[in-house]
């Protein structure tokens, strides 16, 4: 069996995923028809499909033999992946990031970070981002009403906040979110950086430039925060040694360039699809403000259903089955989150938006040593905001037709036209 010719064009579709219900059904018919199976697309080497909750985990777990940086990290097609390689000399990514590096590298990399980012660690920040979220939900009230509710407050919090802890001046925060767009959204003419429709060469070619935008904002960093170390997450990156020496120049782009977007626009995702869902339905709002212990669950749902990393991208080292099926070494695999938190092995009724869950396994933050680094802090600052929305809101429901980002990767709503009023 192989996945079909249709579906396959479907789940890999950025159009698609803007309308997301396509998507939904294509792999609610890839679950139970081919759940792991290979999809042949032309133009692309063929990948195999992971699509259950299940055989994701057991992909994550063995890190050893399913590689991130062997291959691209984010599905992309053959003439993509050699450009990638010719621009940079032979490398799979054209950013060496976190996500795109495997063993002892990515265990180092982590290990600079991961201390400062755990849930005790960060523990301290909750006054000052609880204070950021006040500011932000007077922004909101101010504007009499009626609200954009993505563009408007969703994009720009969480960007507060990672910017606050990475140790970016607030007046780089306009760049910091445009550059974030255009790398994520280059399939999108609203937000890409031609603000136009891409050929896939141009669009290379765009998040080229961005990429190296990027690079010659960030070395200015490095030299700032080598000469005055502090406690910001870009000054540990700076100052970062790994067996006596600096980190290298495409290692500490790539963890400041994976901070300062993953930090931001996956979480402003969580947030605008957890507003559009509590807009659509009525009474979630008194709900939560009536029992406001379900803020956790509230928040958990949220990223169940929103899944702003739509999928990354594994290939296998040796040989191996997974889910009953052989896999090959040198195989390249799709690990769809999208489709794992819509598994109707884990979850009765996926398709429902429920804040009373008591069990929630949700698998958008990945899994394994690849987990997000930053899970605990997306989550503290959306169960902050809500808390401090909650106790401030009368009522809120949609003021027209939300919108959905054109992309297949990291995505989410882009409108969120909302109407409220305030307590
Ligand atoms: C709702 C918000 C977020 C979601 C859904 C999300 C999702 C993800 C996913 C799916 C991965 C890959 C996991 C895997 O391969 O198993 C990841 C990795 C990562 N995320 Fe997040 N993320 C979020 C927020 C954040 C924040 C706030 C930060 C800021 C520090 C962050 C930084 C990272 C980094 C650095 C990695 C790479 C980790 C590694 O490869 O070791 N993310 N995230």
């Amino acid at each position: 069996m192989a996945v079909a010719t249709e579906l396959a064009q479907t789940i890999i579709d950025p159009k698609a995923y803007s309308l997301r219900d396509p998507v939904d059904q294509a792999f609610r018919t890839i679950r139970a028809e081919t759940p792991l199976d290979v999809a042949s697309l032309e133009g692309f080497e063929p990948f195999w499909v992971v699509s259950r909750h299940a055989d994701i985990k057991e992909i994550e777990r063995q890190p050893d033999i399913f590689h991130n940086g062997d291959k691209s990290t984010f599905l992309t097609n053959i003439e993509g992946n050699q450009r990638v390689q010719m621009l940079t000399g032979g490398e799979p990514n054209l950013i060496r990031s976190l996500v795109s590096v495997d063993g002892l590298e990515h265990k180092n990399l982590r290990g600079i970070v991961f201390p400062h980012i755990t849930p005790r660690a960060i523990r301290p920040l909750e006054d000052q981002i609880r204070a950021i979220a006040n500011e932000f939900v007077d922004y909101m009230l101010s504007f009499d009403g009626e609200c954009d509710f993505a563009a408007d407050v969703a994009f720009l919090y969480p960007l507060r906040v990672i910017m606050t802890v990475l140790g970016v001046p607030q007046e780089d925060e306009a760049f910091m979110l445009k550059l974030t767009q255009e790398l994520f959204n280059n399939a999108d003419p609203e937000l890409n950086r031609a603000r136009a429709e891409l050929t896939p060469e141009e669009m290379l070619k765009s998040l080229w430039e961005t990429t190296m935008e990027l690079e010659n904002y960030f070395a200015a960093v490095t030299r700032k925060f080598r000469d005055n170390p502090t406690t910001h997450i870009n000054s540990l990156i700076a100052n970062a040694k790994i067996d006596g020496e600096y980190l290298n120049h495409r290692q500490m782009m790539g963890y400041y360039i994976i901070a300062a977007t993953a930090g931001h626009d996956t979480t402003s995702n969580t947030t605008a699809g957890a507003m559009w869902a509590m807009a659509e339905r009525p009474g979630m709002l008194k709900q939560m403000q009536d029992n406001p212990d379900l803020i956790n669950a509230f928040v958990e749902e949220s990223i169940r259903w929103e899944v702003p990393v739509k999928h990354f991208m594994r290939s296998a080292v040796s040989d191996c089955v997974v889910g009953g099926q052989q896999i090959k070494a040198g195989d390249w695999l799709m690990l769809s989150y999208q489709s794992a938190n819509r598994d109707e092995s884990v979850w009765a009724d996926p398709f429902e938006y429920r804040i009373d869950r008591k069990d929630n396994p949700q698998i958008a933050f990945g899994y394994g040593v690849h987990v997000c680094l930053g899970q605990h802090l997306a989550r503290m600052e959306m169960r902050i905001l809500w808390e401090e929305l909650f106790k401030r809101l009368k009522s809120v429901e949609m003021n027209g037709q939300g919108e959905r980002t054109i992309s297949n990767f990291v995505c989410g709503p882009k409108h969120v036209p909302i109407r409220f009023k305030a307590n």
